[in-house]
């Protein structure tokens, strides 16, 4: 079983490691761009679908759930709900603009709408796709150590695995001993057979991120980027939510109150509070677990890692050190990725 457990994880693997869309096709003329930014299916409410004027791009694993979700505390943010993929999907890119705003909620002249997909930060081509849509939109990234995000993203399809096979009896997997398993085989992905680091491996490309910002960069001025700390979000989420509303150029409205740390959980949720004008954000999707007083993400975030030897955590953080060290220096500031945390 375990066997048939870790070849569907190498399935999956090589799957997204083709996945990527490196196509760059026709751009949006000029009037149904105004059109569309500027909203058109007015209604008697005032609120009516937009597109975002500003979008979470990435990174996968890093908190991106957390963030969109946190932001829509502040009432003048908007948040879409589901991932929308429409600049790294070809067969939604074609859709059209149109079909892009739909996928929107609906929202005030005052108000700012957000979508996030976390693969936008990776794609080739969704740099130039955005401009074209946009070019003075705003861009929010949120990145974490690139070691914790690697053991996140490794983790997620272990986990997703051993949710499957759970449901069936066929296939049932003893669940410590599939992690332990998982953890082996992260070490064989990791590892060639000369001891060199795969750095080949889409899931270790992911986190050195100053080669895709480098691409961003080539096409939106410096101004227009606001990078999350991750690690920070996860342990003072208002500090790092009041400089996107600052970013966003909103009055803030995001403060301590707002959260309460689950202990079960391990990390913060949105405080549940009478007449808070959360609403919104509360109701979420059924996913979400709701505690007497908080409302916290799904089981989904903030799950269970295969656990990493302290000699493999060195080599990655020496691999991925001067990649830190460019993104700094490319940001202008520095986050503190020297922790061991998983
Ligand atoms: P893990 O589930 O591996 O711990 P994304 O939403 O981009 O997929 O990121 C998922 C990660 O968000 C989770 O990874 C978790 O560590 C992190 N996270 C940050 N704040 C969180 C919160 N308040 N609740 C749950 N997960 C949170």
């Amino acid at each position: 079983m375990v066997i048939l457990f870790l070849l569907l994880i190498n399935l999956y693997y090589s799957q997204i490691a083709t996945n990527e869309y490196l196509g760059r096709d026709s751009y949006f003329d000029k009037s149904q761009k105004a059109a569309l930014l500027s909203g058109h299916a007015s209604n008697k409410t005032g609120r009516i679908k937009r597109l975002p004027q500003s979008i979470i791009i990435g990174a996968r694993k890093c908190g991106t759930r957390a963030l969109l979700k946190f932001l829509g505390i502040n009432n003048r943010i908007r948040v879409v709900d589901s991932e929308v993929h429409f600049f790294d999907k070809p067969e939604r890119y074609q859709r059209g603009l149109d079909w892009y705003r739909d996928q929107m909620v609906e929202s005030q002249s005052d108000e700012i709408t957000i979508e996030k997909s976390p693969s936008y930060f990776v794609t080739n081509g969704v740099a130039d796709k955005v401009a074209s849509m946009n070019n003075s939109i705003k861009l929010i990234v949120i990145l974490r150590d690139p070691i914790v995000r690697l053991i996140s993203d490794f983790s997620q399809i272990v986990a997703n695995k051993i949710e499957s096979s759970a449901d069936n009896e066929t296939t049932k997997l003893d669940i410590d001993e599939a992690w332990h398993e998982a953890a082996k085989l992260f070490k064989q992905h990791l590892f060639r057979r000369d001891g060199s680091l795969k750095d080949t491996w889409r899931a270790v490309q992911m986190g050195m991120y100053s080669k895709y910002l480098e691409k961003w960069l080539n096409v939106f001025p410096m101004s227009q980027l606001y990078f999350v700390d991750g690690e920070r979000l996860i342990r003072e989420p208002h500090k790092e939510l009041q400089l996107v509303e600052h970013f966003l150029n909103l009055k803030p409205m995001i403060g301590p109150q707002d959260f309460v740390f689950d202990q079960r959980k391990g990390f913060y949720c949105i405080a549940i509070k009478q007449n808070a004008g959360h609403e919104h954000v509360i109701k979420g999707s059924s996913q979400e677990t709701s505690r007497a007083n908080a409302k916290c993400l799904s089981k989904h975030k903030g799950r269970r890692h295969i656990t990493v030897d302290k000699e493999t955590i060195d080599r990655l953080r020496q691999f991925y050190a001067p990649y830190n060290e460019y993104l700094f220096s490319l940001i202008g500031k520095q986050f503190d990725w020297s922790g061991q945390s998983q």
